[in-house]
């Protein structure tokens, strides 16, 4: 890692299909993402955004060029150097993508269960501080089918939180969400990436949003094409 630069990419390419019908999804991306800011990516639909994310993610391999993950090269990387990887790393998916047989707490807990074994207590303590950061204290015995979008998404913003992810990739993570609700979830994330030192890469599209963020990528046709800070 160069500084605090937890996420470098060097002529990234990646393709989808094979043959005729192969076509290329990234061209030549070249950023440098520093450590405990909030970036946004932008882009019409089509234009690369989630490719990108599932590519820093861990989510995707690598196929051409280079990223540089809190010192990690993911190009040609093993299993399970991007399995340690992943477990340092916290997703939020626009779909919740929750259990609908377990609880919000049982949820979350799902978010520790990566880490291996731990004290029970502890972790249910833990998982109980996050819920109630979120609003959701009165709400931690519901099955997701008794709670509403925006509260199911903040069940699974909570369980990205609550393993203290160094990286947090969010693709859409409001969309579900109100408008306030939907800042308050950001502005959380921000506070984190201030206090901690936790670094946010977030697709979205929530012009709100961008007030917020330290820097804001804008991608088409897979290229970078725009790359600025608000204000
Ligand atoms: N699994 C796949 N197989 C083939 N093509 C794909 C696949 N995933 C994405 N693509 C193509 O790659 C390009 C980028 O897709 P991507 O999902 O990254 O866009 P996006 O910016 O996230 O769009 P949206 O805002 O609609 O989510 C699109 O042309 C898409 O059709
Ligand atoms: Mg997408």
């Amino acid at each position: 890692m160069v500084g605090n630069t937890p996420i470098i990419m060097r002529g990234l390419n990646h393709f989808f299909g094979e043959g005729e019908a192969r076509k290329q999804a990234i061209w030549d991306v070249n950023l440098a993402l520093e450590g405990g800011k909030l970036t946004v990516l932008m882009g019409p639909s089509g234009s690369g955004k989630t490719t990108l994310l599932t590519l820093m993610g861990c989510l995707r391999n690598v196929q051409e060029g280079s990223i540089e993950l809190m010192g990690h090269e993911l190009h040609g990387a093993s299993e399970a150097v991007l399995v340690r990887l992943r477990r340092r790393l916290g997703f939020i998916f626009q779909a919740h993508n929750l259990h609908e047989s377990l609880t919000a707490t049982q949820n979350v807990l799902m978010g520790l269960e990566v880490q291996g074994a731990g004290d029970r207590s502890k972790q249910l303590a833990a998982v109980h501080h996050i819920l109630g950061l979120l609003g959701l204290a009165d709400r931690v015995d519901y099955l997701p089918q008794n709670l509403s979008g925006g509260q199911k998404q903040r069940v699974a913003v909570a369980r990205a939180l609550v393993g203290n992810p160094e990286i947090i990739f969010a693709d859409e993570p409001t969309a579900a969400l109100d408008k306030d609700s939907g800042h308050n979830v950001v502005q959380m994330l921000k506070a984190l990436g201030q206090s901690r030192g936790v670094t946010t890469v977030m697709v979205t599209h929530d012009n709100r949003i961008l007030e917020l963020a330290d820097r804001v990528i804008t991608l088409e046709e897979g290229r970078v094409v725009g790359d600025s800070k608000p204000g």
